[in-house]
């Protein structure tokens, strides 16, 4: 499973850039709205300046004609962007109109294996079905990317799985187990996938020892 950074903040894609681990970013309007009145385009082509891999940015618009024309806005910031668009009767005719113009499609709030099914025979590049918001509404999360993961490789689908909304290293773990193409991850997970208290132990118990064998 390849990981994104799900972010708007450049900081926050710098500072993970240096692990070497993320290889694409996404971002959405709640994301944005954090950043204080940053412009959309300055801010994406920033984040492909950093990570050379596929960068969401999301539509707000709400009906066909009008989604596929903030896509092929959205497009022209940079070639590495991938246009989001909501699963929804508009969403799917401007999934169908933008890929047949070779604009690549994240399809995002997808919460059914039915849904990611249209969207993947739309033409999407990457379905995004979301984890955290489905296990907070008591439903198993999880168990949606093993449905869609088992969709897209039983129909012989082309796109990509792409896990978001993950909120916690063991999301990102199961996510990764369940065959997810990609996992969307916020930059704080990184640290806690990284710790584990033995490993802390560990060090510096080797730290002691070299001290004591003469090599520090
Ligand atoms: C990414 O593509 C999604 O917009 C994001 O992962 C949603 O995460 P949230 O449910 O924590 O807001």
């Amino acid at each position: 499973m390849r990981l994104f950074l799900d972010t708007a903040s450049i900081d926050e894609v710098r500072r993970a850039a240096r692990f070497g681990v993320i290889s694409g970013v996404t971002t959405n309007p709640s994301l944005l709205a954090k950043e204080g009145g940053v412009s959309y385009r300055e801010r994406i082509q920033e984040i492909a300046a950093v990570i050379d891999g596929p960068i969401s940015a999301e539509c707000v618009s709400r009906k066909a004609d009008d989604l596929v024309r903030e896509a092929r806005e959205l497009a022209s910031w940079h070639p590495n962007v991938v246009v989001k668009i909501p699963i929804d009767e508009e969403g799917l005719e401007a999934i169908a109109r933008c890929t047949r113009e070779g604009i690549k499609i994240n399809t995002t709030l997808i919460f059914t294996t039915n849904q990611a099914l249209l969207a993947s025979l739309a033409g999407a590049t990457f379905l995004s079905p979301f984890v955290g918001r489905l296990d907070d509404v008591s439903y198993d999360g999880i168990e949606l990317i093993r449905q869609c993961v088992e969709l897209v490789e039983t129909q012989g689908l082309k796109a990509q799985v792409l896990a978001a909304s993950l909120r916690h290293p063991l999301h990102v773990m199961q996510a990764a187990l369940a065959g997810a193409h990609v996992g969307t991850i916020p930059p704080s997970l990184i640290p806690q996938m990284l710790k584990h208290p033995l490993t802390d132990l560990g060090i510096q118990r080797f730290l002691d020892d070299a001290k004591t064998a003469g090599l520090l």
